[in-house]
């Protein structure tokens, strides 16, 4: 058995946004300084996460909004520095990560095609052989040359996902992304990635879809204010997840009546 990715004790502490507040003139000058020192409040996305992703494995990603499930992905593609802990990645990684990461704007598809193929390790060689494969999965012909910025959501997720299954990535790294594609494309999404663990390669997935989850992974995880709170089958995780929820919802409920 190999490892694809192997997390120990990692941590990513953000610091919290935080607008500076002016003071006014007399407690500026009762404090000989214009601006309210505020301590910078610390957000802990991701806390003392361990786990393992075997190669060739599917393995699921679930939380509520704001679990630390981007950030996790992120640590893992060396988008973000840990705070502390540590990573061991086996192979390339192509990540497609919430809409908009990783494209820029006043670029047209194709300059962005080459500079994400660039990133993910291609040679500018590699990138022309696969450009045509690329623009045709993604059926974007006609739009290749105009500018990002005027992409639709769907048509941007085309051509990230598109990028990312032809780079031929050992590892494939999904947050969410697919949910936005019209029926058709998400078939095709779907069809390629079946391809792709047939071919022994790893996937990442995070999903709020917990019918997507069971029917893909082997195994996985359930992220929780940044820390795991269960990792084992899909159905396992799912039931435990949910119980919480439920148990969450009724709770709200009551407080709401009360
Ligand atoms: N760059 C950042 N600066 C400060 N805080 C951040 C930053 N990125 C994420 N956070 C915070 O980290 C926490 C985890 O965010 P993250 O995006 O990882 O959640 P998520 O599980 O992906 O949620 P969702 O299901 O909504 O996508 C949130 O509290 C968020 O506000
Ligand atoms: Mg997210």
């Amino acid at each position: 058995m190999t490892l694809a990715i192997h997390v120990e004790h990692l941590s990513k502490t953000f610091k919290r946004y935080q607008p500076r507040r002016y003071r006014t003139l007399k407690e500026s000058l009762i404090n000989g300084e214009m601006f309210e020192r505020r301590l910078s409040e610390q957000v802990e996305a991701v806390r003392d996460v361990s786990f393992s992703v075997e190669t060739g494995e599917t393995f699921g990603i679930i939380g509520r909004n704001g679990a630390g499930k981007s950030t996790l992905l992120k640590l893992l593609c060396g988008i973000l520095k840990p705070t502390s802990g540590r990573i061991a990645v086996n192979g390339r990684v192509a990540a497609l990560l919430s809409l908009g990461v990783g494209f820029h704007e006043q670029m047209s598809g194709r300059d962005n095609v080459f500079l994400n193929g660039l990133v993910l390790g291609l040679a500018p060689r590699e990138i022309r052989a696969r450009f045509d494969d690329i623009v045709t999965f993604a059926e974007l012909e006609d739009f290749i040359d105009a500018p990002v910025w005027t992409y639709s959501t769907g048509m941007r997720m085309r051509l990230a996902f598109s990028v990312a299954v032809n780079v031929d990535p050992d590892i494939l790294i999904i947050d969410e992304v697919l949910a936005v594609g019209d029926v058709a494309f998400t078939e095709k999404c779907l069809a390629r990635m079946r391809e792709f663990q047939t071919r022994g390669k790893t996937l990442l997935l995070v999903t709020h879809d917990i019918a997507t989850m069971t029917a893909w992974c082997r195994r996985a995880l359930w992220l929780d204010h940044g820390q795991v709170r269960a990792i084992g089958t899909p159905s396992d995780v799912a039931q435990a997840y949910l119980n919480e929820l439920a148990g969450a919802s009724s709770a709200a409920a009551i407080n709401a009546v009360a």
